[in-house]
């Protein structure tokens, strides 16, 4: 049996999350006591437990008998007097403070003296919780991530109150279950909810704004960031009640706008469209999968490829898998279909825009690269602006190009370009020529964040990386992103995003703009 130091669990509040919890500790061994409100509610959370281990016996990932094991360790009930002998109880209801307040006035009341007592809270503050119990000292925080029996994270949180050896008990519990603890202090959003809402709700309103539709925002950071769900997926995984409410109390704390949740999110929650579990949220869950767009094909076109440098390198491997004709020399750009900037210097750039559109047959499309310098600049420059679109590759190696066109690109022409790097075999998303496209503008603002982080000392860098790749899914973590990105390349687009914004919190941390002045990495 795991547990450590805990026999018997009790979870109170048998939603998405809460099941999920009992699962956990039902998996690992755990005798656990389940609560719920009503019968209704009790079958409702029976249900949840049911359907989850279902699934991993439909996958061949648990054998009956095991599942009936792990549903035979949780007693159902709706008398909170059957958590009296439990060590360590987890209450998991509704992020309302005053129902929190609640179930620890009644758990104080049922539960032995040295019982801990703990919330999976995912906004509210455990301080706030702890405060009203009459054991203050014994209420931790544990935060699972959903799906609770897949994400490998929990943040332990301890606040001033919380006696050492609690937190200590419950970290010891989750490192059992064969999960990772992340011990931080209480603050709104901990790590990885404190990073992550930033970003979902910059990508709503980037929605909102018209900057890129819902699905070309979800294909660029799932094709250009390599992560395992786009922002408006997510955010109905989530429930989007859920993250109205988090960005509410991060947005109580921190009283930066890019935290005070986008209308449209609100609009939705109004509406009762609360994600895949009212089965309407971004998307329809009900609506038939569409099918993926065919891709482009036609001949491979004849593609100019300017400058020197690994841009330039990058795109003229692109070309070749393609089987498409390079042409690297000023001279010879009469037969392109497509001429790519790729200097990656604004000043070369723009003379070779210049020279390369004298030369260009008409029709042709001349593309800029530079997630820094605005399209309209080096478009109006090019004296062809009506031909000119930005085209950025979020990771070189990568199969993602992001298409922009400004208010003077020409009609037809970006849907040229996409059509021409679809024929490249680049997945293709569009968006209006702004800073950092699609991808670097969500995601740049993202590790400023976890920079900031760093720089005020509330979490590790080992800590920020394990609550980003553990607890959401990501391929790396934000400070080893950094790194792998370039601080440098961090703090250009930054500085890209500010000079248009004028988004105070966009401007680059001191701890970026130190590492860079530098010359050494984060770690
Ligand atoms: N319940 C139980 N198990 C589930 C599940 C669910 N709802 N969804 C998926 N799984 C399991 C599958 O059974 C499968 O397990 P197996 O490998 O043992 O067979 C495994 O997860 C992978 O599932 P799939 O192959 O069907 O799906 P994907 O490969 O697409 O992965 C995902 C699904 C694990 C959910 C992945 O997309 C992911 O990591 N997404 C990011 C999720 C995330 O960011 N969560 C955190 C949100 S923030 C939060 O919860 C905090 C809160 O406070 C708001």
């Amino acid at each position: 049996m795991t547990g450590g130091s805990f026999s018997r669990v009790g979870v109170v509040g048998l939603g998405t999350m809460g099941a999920g919890i009992a699962e956990v500790l039902a998996r690992g061994g755990l005798a656990v006591v389940g609560i719920e409100v009503n019968q209704d509610a009790l079958e409702r959370g029976r249900g949840h437990l049911e359907k989850s281990t279902g699934r991993a016996v439909k996958r061949g990932k648990l054998t009956e008998d095991a599942q009936r094991e792990i549903l035979g360790r949780v007693a159902l009930s709706t008398d909170f007097a059957d958590l009296g002998d439990c060590d360590l109880v987890i209450e998991a209801v509704p992020e309302r403070l005053d129902l929190k307040r609640k179930v620890f006035a009644t758990l104080d009341g049922v539960c032995r003296a040295d019982a801990v007592l703990a919330t999976n809270t995912s906004s509210l503050s455990v301080t706030d919780i702890a405060v009203t119990t009459e054991r203050p000292t014994k209420i931790v925080g544990v935060h699972f991530f959903n799906p609770a029996p897949v994400m490998k994270l929990v943040e332990v949180i301890r606040t001033v109150l919380t006696e050492p050896d609690a937190v200590d008990r419950v970290a010891a519990l989750v490192k059992d279950l064969g999960k990772t603890p992340v011990t931080i202090g209480d603050r709104a959003g901990f790590v990885a909810n404190r990073l992550l809402f930033g970003y979902l709700n910059q990508a709503a309103g980037m929605l909102e704004s018209g900057h890129a539709t819902r699905d070309d925002i979800d294909t660029a950071m799932t094709a250009g960031a390599g992560l395992p769900m786009g922002p408006f997926t997510l955010m109905d995984l989530i429930g989007l009640d859920t993250c109205l409410e988090v960005l509410e109390a991060i947005h109580a704390e921190t009283r930066d706008r890019r935290h005070a949740p986008s209308p449209l999110l609100r609009e939705l929650v109004t509406a009762g469209l609360l994600g895949r579990k009212t089965g309407r949220g971004f998307y329809d869950h009900g609506a038939p999968k569409e099918e993926a767009p065919a891709r482009a094909d036609g001949p491979a076109p004849v593609v100019g490829v300017l400058g020197t440098g690994a841009l330039a390198d990058a795109f003229a491997a692109i070309c070749d898998r393609a089987g498409a004709q390079v042409r690297d020399a000023a001279a010879d750009l009469a037969d392109c279909d497509l001429i790519i900037e790729a200097s990656g210097d604004a000043g070369a750039g723009r003379e070779l825009l210049a020279a390369a559109a004298q030369a260009a047959k008409p029709g042709a499309v001349l593309a800029v690269t530079s997630a820094t310098v605005p399209v309209a600049e080096a478009a109006t420059a090019s004296g062809r602006p009506a031909d000119v679109v930005g085209l950025h590759l979020p990771d070189a190696a990568g199969a993602l190009a992001e298409i922009a066109e400004t208010v003077a690109t020409g009609p037809g022409v970006a849907d040229r370009a996409a059509e021409l790097a679809g024929r490249l075999g680049l997945t293709v998303v569009r968006c209006r020529a702004r800073a950092g496209f699609i991808v670097d503008a969500l995601r740049f603002p993202y590790l400023n964040d976890a920079a900031a982080m760093l720089g005020a000392g509330y979490a590790d860098p080992d800590a920020i990386d394990a609550a980003m790749t553990l607890g959401c899914g990501y391929p790396t973590g934000p400070i080893a992103d950094l790194d792998r990105l370039g601080i440098d390349r961090a703090v250009a687009v930054l500085r890209a995003l500010h000079a248009e914004t004028r988004e105070p919190a966009l401007a680059p941390v001191p701890l970026l703009t130190e590492h860079v002045t530098a010359g050494v990495p984060i770690r």
